[in-house]
């Protein structure tokens, strides 16, 4: 079995697999209520709960399976990128654990994990494809040479997608992750759309940014309030006006790259308008599209679990508990 934990943002989740990647068990907790009320992770909070909720978790992977750790062959964790504390929560618990048992462990980076279960993790993914990961975090545009080496083609210059889903609910007074509640909202509204920016520009074609529409937004509302009722057609508005950046950019990229494939994941690639307006643009160019299963598009131990396996398998960086395992926060730059 494969033992696997997530803790880099505000979900603690832990999962079992075997080595044909079959899932045994997998819970998240989230601590969307803890950080509500502040709109938005955090960290010092997040890494204190990962710390507390970590090993009740492996523990009941442990008692609702039958299975032990005697029966682990590895552990995989994400070590970055992504906050400090959560990292460390999860790197501090896991070392004890494996130096206890013997149990070598797999350092699993955060974005490949996202964009490894886009795809059936039993088949390959194509070279020279590209990978979107969109999240509260990031807004990142790869180009997969080979799996798993990334290479950055594109990037939010200000804000992430989900963030701006994030911080466009907080204006419409919804409560925190923002952007499920956006697409619920949206999809009451069937009437015509309000235009809040012409074009977006950034330096880089491949590039993504929702600053100005965040402060287009902001201004529209401050002049017409926030009447409850308006509150559909103001978050159908603003999701498309979203989307369309996120697949406008993405359409350049993939007029430039011509990739075999297309592989999408992070908490954003959740929404449905998003999926459609994805599967449109693919179908038009006529490249084949993979994206996370809805379920796990959001932080997950199971992407990590999956990783973890296909390097475990490989032989590619196992770790001992005595070796240096380190938080990466920003491990996609450094
Ligand atoms: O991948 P994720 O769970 O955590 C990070 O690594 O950031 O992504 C969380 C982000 C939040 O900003 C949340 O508002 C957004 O993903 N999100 C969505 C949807 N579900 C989650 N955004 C738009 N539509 C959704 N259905
Ligand atoms: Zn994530």
């Amino acid at each position: 079995m494969i033992l696997a934990v997530e803790s880099s943002c505000d979900d603690t989740s832990v999962a079992l697999v075997d080595m044909t990647g079959a899932l045994f068990f997998h819970r998240s907790l989230s601590q969307n209520d803890l950080h509500a009320p502040f709109g938005g992770v955090v960290p010092e909070l997040a890494s204190r709960t990962h710390s507390e909720r970590l090993p009740f978790l492996v523990e009941q992977a442990f008692s609702e399976t039958g299975l032990s750790l005697e029966q682990v062959s590895a552990a995989a964790l994400t070590v970055g990128p992504g906050l400090s504390g959560g990292l460390l929560a999860a790197i501090s618990f896991l070392k004890g654990l494996c130096w206890a048992k013997n149990i070598p462990m797999v350092p699993v980076h955060h974005i490949r994990a996202h964009l490894r279960v886009a795809l059936d993790p039993s088949l390959e993914i194509p070279r020279e494809s590209l990978g979107l990961v969109v999240s509260g975090g990031h807004t990142h545009l790869y180009r997969i040479r080979e799996w798993p080496d990334l290479d950055l083609v594109g990037q939010t210059t200000d804000d992430a997608a989900g963030e701006a889903f994030d911080k466009g609910a907080k204006v419409l007074g919804l409560p925190y992750p923002g952007g499920p509640e956006i697409e619920k909202q949206a999809s009451l509204w069937t009437g015509p759309l309000i235009k809040f920016v012409r074009g977006i520009n950034t330096r880089n074609s491949f590039d993504f940014s929702f600053s100005g529409l965040k402060t287009a937004f902001v201004g529209h509302i401050r002049q017409t309030g926030t009447d409850p009722s308006k509150t559909p057609q103001l978050a159908a508005s603003y999701q498309s006006a979203i989307v369309s950046h996120l697949t406008d950019r993405i359409g350049k990229a993939l007029e430039a790259f011509h990739p075999p494939s297309l592989l999408v994941g992070g908490g954003v690639a959740a929404n449905l308008h998003f999926r459609s307006e994805l599967e449109i643009l693919c179908e038009e160019k006529g490249i084949p599209l993979y994206m996370a299963p809805r379920p796990l598009c959001g932080d997950n131990a199971v992407m990590v679990a999956l990783t973890g396996l296909e390097l475990f398998r490989a032989g590619r960086g196992v770790m001992s508990p005595y070796d240096e395992i380190r938080p990466r926060p920003r491990w996609d730059e450094d």
